[in-house]
């Protein structure tokens, strides 16, 4: 039996096949490489030696997603596969609402057809909207949502209840993603967005191997120990390792909805972020103070709580890990690109 992994040539995805496959799982991805590209493919083999199967495909595209799962006896998915970029989706509201529900409710009509009805649902902290606490505990429930992609992530969640209620024979699992950043040891996969980065780490990534000049730190005026933006970042593979976490228990659990945060608990400033990255890694990050980015806030940090009791998953890896990781990787692929 094969778990389907949407969207695995991702920057999440990816590491999340990676843990799959060392797992000795069996794994069969589907992306359409909007957001990534098939060299990943390979990467994915060589850091684990082992192979599964790919198939170019749009979740949009019935048909293709069909003969997936004909071809392959399914027995759960971990849906990763949507447009991810907050200040694109405010301008491009259609594409982002057409792409991630629409493509989610084919992923979910074929499942069903399938009689597959086990899903890992990739969802963020976004949905939380802004709810003016310092820790964002699952209770808290979705909020109002600031943006067109952080809409996409909560209606699904709505529509993945609603699907419940119709059809109790489902488990479906929700994961909210703080932010994660950091890449793995082996410098091959990592974050690496095509054009200006919008995230902060794969901006400092781009300065400090000169690609780009100098960082702007949106806002040093919020009510945190320096001004600068604080948020909670996880380390791409520890986030990898919580939907294995969630896969296996949710293999245990009766038919149900379950909704888990993956964060550290832990925040960390703009300025802190930098001057760690530039410590660990002996490397300047040339920064200006800019203005605020609209629709940012001063605070966003999970309570980590819930994960650890249930899925017995909490994050290992550190904020020095992450600058280190993610400076192994931007240098490996600046060097592939510059040779
Ligand atoms: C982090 C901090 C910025 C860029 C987003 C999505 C969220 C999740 C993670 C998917 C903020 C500051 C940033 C820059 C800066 N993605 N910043 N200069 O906005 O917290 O969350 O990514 O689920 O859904 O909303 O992440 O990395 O964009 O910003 O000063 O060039 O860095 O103001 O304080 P964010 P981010």
């Amino acid at each position: 039996m094969s778990i389907l992994v949407t969207g695995g040539t991702g920057f999440i995805g990816s590491h999340t096949v990676v843990e799959l496959l060392e797992n000795n799982e069996d794994v069969v991805v589907v992306d359409n490489f909007v957001n990534s590209s098939p060299d990943v493919i390979d990467k994915i083999k060589q850091i684990t030696g082992k192979d599964f199967s790919f198939y170019e495909v749009d979740i949009l595209d019935r048909e293709k997603l069909e003969k997936v799962f004909e071809e392959n006896s399914i027995d759960s998915v971990i849906h990763f596969a949507g447009l991810k970029a907050v200040g694109e989706s405010v301008q491009k509201p259609l594409e982002y609402y057409h792409n991630n529900i629409t493509g989610t409710l084919v992923l979910l009509e074929t499942m069903r057809k399938y009689n597959c009805k086990e899903i890992v649902f990739s969802s963020s902290a976004t949905v939380y909207g802004n709810p003016g606490v310092d820790k964002y505990a699952e209770s808290l429930g979705r909020g109002k949502t600031t943006n067109p992609y952080g809409t996409t992530k909560a209606m699904i969640e709505k529509i993945l209840e609603d699907l419940y209620t119709s059809d109790n024979s489902w488990k479906i699992c929700m994961l909210r993603y703080f932010n994660p950043i950091g890449a793995h040891k082996s410098g091959l996969i990592g974050d690496n967005p095509n054009g200006i980065p919008n995230n902060l780490m794969p901006y400092i990534q781009k300065v400090a191997v000169g690609e780009l000049k100098e960082l702007s730190v949106f806002g040093n005026d919020y009510n945190t120990v320096d001004g600068t933006g604080v948020r909670d970042y996880i380390h791409v593979v520890d986030l990898a390792n919580g939907h294995i976490k969630a896969l296996s228990k949710l293999k245990t659990y009766n038919p149900g909805v379950y909704v888990y945060n993956l964060g550290s608990g832990k925040g960390c400033s703009v300025l802190e972020l930098i001057k760690t990255f530039e410590k660990v890694n002996n490397v300047k990050v040339p920064y200006k103070i800019a203005p605020r980015r609209p629709g940012d806030i001063d605070v966003v940090c999970a309570d980590p709580t819930k994960a650890k009791e249930e899925l017995n998953w909490c994050t290992q890896k550190t904020i020095e890990d992450m600058c280190k990781d993610s400076w192994n990787y931007i240098k490996n692929v600046s060097l592939i690109k510059n040779n």
